[in-house]
């Protein structure tokens, strides 16, 4: 356990990390894979190369015009020193999912898998010990040929990073507080809302940095249309519990269909709730039992409060609810593989 409590860096310095205090940040380790590929061309060899800059034009579509994409997915290490990964080729369906969407060459699920393999075992050593965090994995798939016109890419480039994390809000698993915003709008129907595209993420950071001013964790969104209806939070999904029986906004193409979002979904029916991806107004979400978010990067997190105009409901006195924490422990379970994989969701290095 000790050599991986120090982390020796190109310069021969060792830098200490403590696993038990580090959150969801940038923390650059050795390896990244990058593939490039031209446009209706082949995709090239991928290659394993040192974590750093890259190198583009600065007409590169992706700078110019935001075509880009990128997924988030994890490695978690078990006790007998497996390294586990949760649902890849379900991360390899949605980014050709959205390459469709953005005009880009698509990879194909094996060359995606390979990838994330490859760039996990490089990176090996940067993944926590049992218990203390995950290897966050992040894809992206970025038009870096030059252009002018508005035109796709004749150049794309496939690089996946990594990064050790811990957990993504400010104080681990505590209930987090969520504003609702009812002026901006995180994605419109007919928009790109619901692929991962990389457009879809720097317009929400200007009511997320408004909220956290407020004390606020982010940022709860409703849809464009009627200025009513729940969608998502700038970072994650939203379940509400109202009488043991589980909802979350349906998939209408607004929604960024989390594959996390989609385990609990799945999950929670096993374990004999009645689950329902249908439209949620916001007052019955105010109305609810228990509140909770999904997302790769939050996993499974309780909300403790949500505040909408001048109201502020509160949930479980501020507790983790019940049924957020039984399927956060169901779900973790299988991620950190102390529990029987029966829905064949793992995938081991
Ligand atoms: C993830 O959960 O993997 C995401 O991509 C969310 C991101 C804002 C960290």
């Amino acid at each position: 356990m000790e050599e991986r409590l120090y982390v020796e860096r190109k310069n021969n310095t060792r830098e200490c990390i403590d696993w038990d205090n580090f959150g969801f940040g940038l923390r650059p380790t050795d390896f990244m894979y990058v593939m490039k590929c031209t446009l209706g061309g082949e995709w090239g060899k991928g290659k394993l190369q040192p974590f750093g800059n890259l190198e583009i034009s600065p007409a590169a579509a992706v700078l110019n015009y935001g075509q880009g994409l990128f997924e988030g997915l994890k490695a978690y290490r078990t006790e007998d020193e497996r390294i586990l990964l949760f649902r890849p080729e379900e991360n390899a369906m949605r980014l050709i999912a959205g390459a469709d969407r953005m005009s880009m060459p698509s990879l194909p699920v094996d060359s995606f898998l390979h990838a994330v393999e490859q760039a996990v075992l490089a990176n090996k050593r940067w993944i926590p010990p049992p218990g203390k965090g995950s290897l966050y994995i992040r894809p992206l798939l970025i038009g870096t040929g030059g252009v002018l016109g508005l035109n796709p890419a004749p150049e794309y480039t496939f690089v996946i990073y990594v990064s050790p994390v811990g957990c993504y809000f400010k104080g681990g698993l505590a209930p987090i507080d969520l504003e609702v915003e009812s002026f901006y709008h995180r994605a419109a129907p007919g928009g790109t809302g619901g692929v991962k595209t990389i457009g879809n993420y720097a317009p929400v950071l200007k009511t997320q940095l408004k909220a956290k001013g407020k004390g606020f964790s982010d940022v709860l969104y409703l849809d464009a249309v009627e200025n009513k209806y729940v969608e998502e939070v700038s970072s994650c999904n939203i379940f509400m519990v109202k009488d043991n029986v589980i909802s979350t906004p349906e998939l209408k193409g607004t929604i960024l269909p989390g594959i996390t979002r989609k385990s609990i979904v799945e999950l929670a029916g096993s374990c004999g709730y009645e689950v329902f991806e249908r439209p949620v107004d916001v007052e019955e979400l105010l109305a609810a039992d228990e509140v909770f978010c999904t997302g790769t990067a939050v996993v499974v997190n309780p909300v403790g409060s949500i505040t909408y105009e001048s109201r502020r409901i509160k949930y479980n006195g501020g507790e983790v609810g019940e049924v957020a924490k039984e399927l956060y422990e169901a779900l973790t379970n299988i991620q950190m593989g102390r529990a029987e994989d029966k829905m064949g969701w793992i995938v081991e290095l």
